[in-house]
């Protein structure tokens, strides 16, 4: 298999994104891809990485720093292409990047049904922070 080859998401990809979110059930209704998508290239782009395999889109990542920890949302493979290493290379790819900007340490979410990602992400040494989560949207249209 040809190597992954990870770059920054532009505008010309939102198709093939969308695509992927939808087979990898990340577009949950209230998700609405377009405005997402709009947002994170607003803001951070540059944390926002696609990964490729023969110009096609296999794999995602969308992370975020605030000057305190840094986020990430929407790590996604392609059904097809799962359990070859590609969802660690994006995780390293996020990883480096946020180290890049300072940041000390990385949190993420995972829906309590995700026991996969539970486990995907305890191999990258990830481990379980006894916090709540909780959200409030403050643009009415929104449930982001
Ligand atoms: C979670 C996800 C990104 C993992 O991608 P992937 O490319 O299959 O993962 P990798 O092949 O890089 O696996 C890295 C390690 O995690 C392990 N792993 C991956 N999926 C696993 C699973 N379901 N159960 C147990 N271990 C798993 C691999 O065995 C590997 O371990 P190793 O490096 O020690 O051999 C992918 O399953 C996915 O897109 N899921 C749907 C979207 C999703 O849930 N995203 C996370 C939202 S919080």
């Amino acid at each position: 298999m040809q190597s992954l080859a990870v770059r920054e998401c532009d505008q010309g990809d939102f198709e093939e994104v969308a695509q992927l979110g939808e087979r990898c059930y990340l577009n949950a209704s209230h998700n609405r891809p377009e405005s997402m998508f709009d947002r994170k290239r607003a803001y951070q782009p540059g944390l926002f990485l696609i990964g490729e395999l023969e110009c096609r889109v296999v794999s995602t990542v969308m992370a975020g720093y605030e000057g305190r920890r840094g986020w990430i949302n929407l790590l996604a493979v392609d059904p097809d292409y799962r359990r070859l290493g590609l969802g660690r290379a994006m995780m390293v790819a996020a990883h480096e990047r946020l180290a890049a900007l300072g940041c000390p340490k990385v949190n993420l979410q995972i829906r309590v049904w995700n026991s996969d990602a539970v486990a995907f992400y305890e191999r990258l040494g990830y481990s379980l922070d006894l916090c709540y989560s909780m959200g409030k949207s403050i643009e009415p249209s929104t449930q982001e």
